[in-house]
């Protein structure tokens, strides 16, 4: 496929390849972020109020994948999201947790790192920005740093991800204004479609990890992210509304449950932890209650290991090396998705 098209994920569809996997056991998803981590399910969970706090830290790491915990919080209050997580998991935990880029972030990273953070996330909007650049430099600088992995984001571009890589950078979350909850692009008029980016981001010669965030649906999605090149997802709406998300459950009227999830631009979100707004580029929703993020995380672990069978994939390289995208028309689309009429039994 000419991959300067500006697609996005419901824009395209892998093509089936011969597969000589007997197994989906023989299927290794697992992904290597650094030297010394390792996440055996290519999942993180969004550093939204709505997404990522103790709870949910834990049930990531249970699951194989990653939480970042987000900073929309005191110091003190982050630092005991992670210390609660403690309490809820079962084996060695892998926990991240979300940095800004002023104030008080090398306060808050080094407090984060001796409470047992082993990713920090420098998270902002606008990743590619001369105050990452002071940020990311800072941080370096720490002296307990050494094993930390350092994420940051968001970038749109190839001269994003080069930029952030050389700052100092581990991995960069790619993809401006393409989650569920974004108003980004309507507000300002930029962005790129999101497997655009992660195409664009894809052609770095550094040696750095892509996290394709936002925007992704389904486990088809994720196989698709993973297939244009990125080494991991970063989802919120896939996960909102579990059990182990922060927040209570809403009942209406008619004895519907629900959950709040909101993006961190929104409003809402704004006013509460500033206690006021500027632009506001993301929304507040309910979403339908939907019990432990575990169930949740089992189908879509066994969705991406059926995708990377359907390319004779054993693992993220041979991903990488065997895919083939197609474009598919909007009557392609109709066709992919289900489309029996519904009837009553
Ligand atoms: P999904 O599609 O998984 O997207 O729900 C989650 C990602 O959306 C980003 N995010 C925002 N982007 N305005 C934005 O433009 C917001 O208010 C906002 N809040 C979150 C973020 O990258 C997250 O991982």
């Amino acid at each position: 496929m000419n991959r300067t098209l500006n697609v996005s994920y419901d824009d395209v569809l892998l093509k089936p390849q011969y597969s000589d996997i007997t197994s989906r056991s023989q299927i290794d998803i697992s992904v290597e972020l650094s030297n010394n981590i390792n996440l055996s399910l290519p999942v993180i969970a969004s550093p939204m109020d709505t997404i990522s706090e103790s709870k949910m830290a834990a049930a990531m790491s249970n699951s194989g994948g990653m939480a970042i915990v987000h900073r929309y919080n005191t110091i003190s209050e982050q630092v005991g999201l992670i210390t609660s997580a403690h309490h809820y998991t079962e084996t060695t935990p892998l926990y991240g947790a979300a940095v800004g880029i002023s104030g008080d972030y090398l306060e808050r990273a080094s407090e984060l790192i001796n409470a047992g953070v082993r990713v920090l996330c420098v998270d902002v909007a606008h990743g590619h920005h001369i105050l990452m650049k002071g940020a990311l430099e800072n941080l370096r600088a720490l002296p307990n740093i050494e094993d930390v992995h350092i994420m940051a984001g968001n970038v749109a571009t190839l001269e994003g991800i080069n930029d952030l890589a050389d700052w100092g950078a581990d991995s960069v979350r790619c993809n401006i204004g393409g989650g569920s909850i974004c108003s980004t692009r309507i507000q300002t008029g930029h962005g790129m479609p999101g497997l655009q980016t992660i195409f664009e981001c894809a052609k770095t010669d550094r040696d750095v990890k892509i996290v394709a965030d936002g925007g992704i649906k389904n486990s088809g999605d994720i196989v698709k992210a993973l297939a244009a090149g990125a080494d991991i997802v970063m989802v919120g709406s896939l996960l909102a509304g579990t059990h182990e998300t922060p927040g209570n459950i809403i009942k209406d009227g008619e004895g519907h449950a629900w959950k709040e999830y909101r993006g961190m631009a929104s409003k809402e979100a704004q006013m509460e932890w500033r206690g006021k707004y500027s632009s506001f580029e993301g929304v507040a929703s309910r979403v339908p209650y939907r019990g432990p993020v575990a169930d949740v995380l089992n189908d879509l672990e066994k969705g991406i290991r059926s995708g990377f069978s359907y390319s004779g994939a054993r693992n993220l390289t041979e991903l990488h090396a065997k895919a083939e995208f197609l474009l598919q028309s909007s009557s392609g689309l109709s066709e992919s998705r289900t489309h029996i009429s519904t009837r009553n039994w």
